[in-house]
């Protein structure tokens, strides 16, 4: 057996950020680091710049990084240029150098563009063919309880990891689904632009909903493998969509069908609504904290917290099983709201996960037990230092 990461047989291959740069991104001016493959932890004040370096880096995979922000807002303030990330990311076929960024006289948010090895891809998705990058910040404390939209969104980030396609997907159908409504609430729409812009709509929509149930099917195989006694409790969870509940019964193509009949029959009250009410855009991701039979949104702030952490740690190990890349981890403030018990558990799950973790905190001392396993570094005012 070497010592190699990438050929330890049957572990994910360890993928891991060495270089990262940064300008006008936020608070930073201009940064560049140079990093080793382990484990990462970002200590300092409030305000210093952690959760801005892990939103740079979120960037380094589709979508719009784990704020949601404008390209506008994570530009820093004042800047003359627009912003640009850079990293040089160590995987099993070498070193690749992937960045993204505005150009100074790109109007703020036309899309940013990215570079993989010094060429202009067209779509951000080709990133995903040399990282998995996974996140967990406060903001999503309140998951279970806000707004089913943030679910859904949780849960179709979730499928995109390990289903590439599946951004695509939902962008092509929400906006099919903009152009119908638009032709309703117009009522400009003769009936076979409405057919023209529906089969489509149904398509997309089945392979949505299948693929969100593949995803179901896969995360609640890898949940039950969690040991009944650890600190991350088991959760139950089950889609809430029509379609998605009837896929898994009936044959697809029915369900398309269906679909494409419901949206056709459903055109008067979806001009009267201004929307359209059926379809996977009004699915919602219903988790249950098992031990205690109990539905997430009703558990306790620290309930809810290990319930969220149980889940994305199964879905990173979902992640790291089927493409065979360990994803790296973003994890903002994750020790300050769990007991000694806890931490040391989720670090020993981090590190057997294989992965390269960037872990953020104001207190070094919650990770001192990570001596050794990581490399410590102090942000304070936009700049990074070894500490
Ligand atoms: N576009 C921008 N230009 C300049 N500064 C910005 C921009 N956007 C945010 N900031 C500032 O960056 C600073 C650091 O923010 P960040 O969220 O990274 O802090 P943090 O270290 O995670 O703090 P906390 O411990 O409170 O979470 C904040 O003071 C924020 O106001
Ligand atoms: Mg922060």
């Amino acid at each position: 057996m070497t010592d190699d990461p990438f050929t330890d047989a049957g572990k994910p291959a360890r993928v891991s950020i060495s270089r990262l740069k940064l300008a006008n991104f936020r608070n930073y001016e201009s940064l560049s680091l140079r990093l080793g493959s382990s484990h990462i932890v970002l200590t300092g004040e409030n305000g210093a710049g952690k959760t801005n370096l892990l939103e740079a880096i979120s960037l380094l995979s589709p979508g719009r990084g784990l704020r949601r922000a404008t390209y506008t807002d994570v530009t820093r303030a004042n800047a003359l240029d627009g912003f640009a990330v850079h990293a040089t990311i160590e995987t099993p076929e070498g070193s690749v150098d992937v960045g993204t960024g505005l150009a100074g006289n790109t109007p703020g948010d036309s899309g940013r563009r990215v570079r993989i090895n010094g060429v202009t891809v067209s779509s951000a998705d080709e990133l995903l063919d040399y990282s998995r990058i996974l996140w967990l910040v406060p903001a999503m404390d309140g998951l279970f309880t806000g707004p089913a939209g943030d679910r859904r969104r949780f849960l179709d980030r979730m499928v995109l990891a390990i289903d590439p396609a599946h951004g695509k997907r939902v962008l092509d159908y929400e906006k099919a689904m903009r152009s119908r409504n638009r032709l309703l609430t117009e009522d400009r729409g003769s009936d076979a632009w409405l057919d023209a812009i529906e089969t489509p709509m149904a398509e997309l929509g089945i392979a949505i909903a299948a693929a969100r149930a593949e995803l179901m099917r896969l995360i609640n195989g890898m949940i039950e493998r969690l040991p009944d006694d650890s600190p991350f409790p088991k959760a139950d969870c089950l889609l809430d969509g029509e379609l998605e509940q009837r896929i898994g019964i009936e044959a697809a193509t029915d369900v398309e069908e269906a679909f494409r009949r419901a949206l056709h029959d459903g055109r008067n009250r979806d001009r009267a609504a201004g929307r359209t009410l059926e379809g996977p855009h009004r699915a919602d991701l219903l988790v249950r904290h098992r031990p205690k039979s109990m539905p997430a949104a009703l558990c306790s702030t620290g309930e809810q917290k290990a319930l969220l952490i149980g889940l994305i740690l199964s879905h990173a190990r979902l992640t790291g099983e089927l493409t065979g890349i360990a994803p790296i981890l973003l994890l903002d403030e994750i020790a300050a709201h769990l007991d000694e018990g806890r931490r040391a558990a989720l670090f020993d799950i981090i590190e057997e996960l294989g992965g390269q973790a960037f872990m953020t905190g104001t207190d070094k001392a919650l990770f001192d037990s990570l001596e050794g396993r990581a490399q410590f570094f102090k942000v304070s005012h936009g700049e990074v230092e070894p500490g």
